[in-house]
């Protein structure tokens, strides 16, 4: 086994005999949340980070076009699963447009697989970029053809209210949806889990694990947003769901 995932979600998620759960994500993800050493949290190590540093982490090149300086990070990811093991993929905060210079994040606009767009590079020359969609669905593709169990799952929401309720999610929510509709694959929108969780804790407290910014979280909040993603594993197709145990079993709320 690899010790590349920790903490919560994994202790919820104890033994599977010779499998690995990989978490493929971003900040939100990572252990050390926003890296800056202000006590927020993640909970999961992911395994991107070691690539390419806390936030670089979204264009997910599929490894028969690489992209070059996005490559290493699923390509390393695809390299290294086995067989039978399981790999969540969560993504979206980092993937909205840039600007007028690309920030090696973004994705081109829209959810059509084979839509793509050119974007200017620091140094001046351009780059293709292509679509959430893509990057998600070639990711997965490539890992599926490895035998691995792909698990989409949508983005967490950032802390911003509609009143009592936490504001609509971005569109890489309903992209993740029809990635993983589109390819057969199981879907947890983490999201919406996340979102059903902080209402019925309210934002007050919400407000509370929050230390930084609206999008890290402290490890209480970390807490509450890895059992949200277990409830809607629980609420799932996905065979992991069979390896829960009993502190797994007893998150909170129901399902969606
Ligand atoms: C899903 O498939 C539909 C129909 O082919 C397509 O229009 C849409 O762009 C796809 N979206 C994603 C995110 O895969
Ligand atoms: C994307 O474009 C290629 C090349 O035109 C085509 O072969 C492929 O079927 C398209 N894929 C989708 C999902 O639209």
């Amino acid at each position: 086994m690899f010790s590349l995932t920790t903490a919560a979600v994994l202790s919820l998620i104890p033994s599977i005999l010779g499998q690995t759960v990989w978490l493929a994500g971003d900040s939100t993800m990572a252990a050390g949340g926003d890296g800056a050493g202000t006590n927020t949290d993640g909970k999961a190590v992911y395994k991107l980070e070691s690539c390419n540093g806390a936030d670089a982490v979204n264009r997910l090149g599929p490894i028969s076009q690489p992209i070059p300086h996005f490559t290493c990070l699923f390509a390393s990811l695809i390299d290294e699963v086995s067989s039978g093991d399981y790999v969540v993929i969560e993504f979206g905060h980092n993937d909205g447009s840039a600007g007028s210079v690309d920030n090696g994040d973004e994705d081109a606009v829209g959810d059509a697989y084979n839509l793509t767009a050119t974007v200017t590079e620091s140094d001046g020359s351009t780059e293709v970029i292509h679509t959430f969609n893509y990057y998600i669905t070639n990711a997965a593709l490539s890992l599926t053809a490895k035998g691995a169990i792909p698990i989409i799952s949508s983005q967490t929401p950032d802390n911003i209210w509609d009143g009592d309720v936490l504001a609509a999610p971005s569109r890489f929510v309903p992209y993740a949806q029809e990635v993983a509709g589109n390819n057969s694959l199981v879907y947890i929108d983490h999201y919406d889990y996340v979102a059903q969780a902080y209402e019925a804790i309210g934002e007050t407290t919400v407000d509370t694990f929050y230390p930084v910014d609206h999008l890290h979280t402290s490890p209480t909040g970390a807490n509450v947003v890895a059992e949200a993603f277990v409830r809607g594993l629980l609420c799932s197709e996905s065979t992991l769901k069979n390896f829960v145990n009993s502190a797994g079993e007893a998150v909170p709320n129901g399902c969606l």
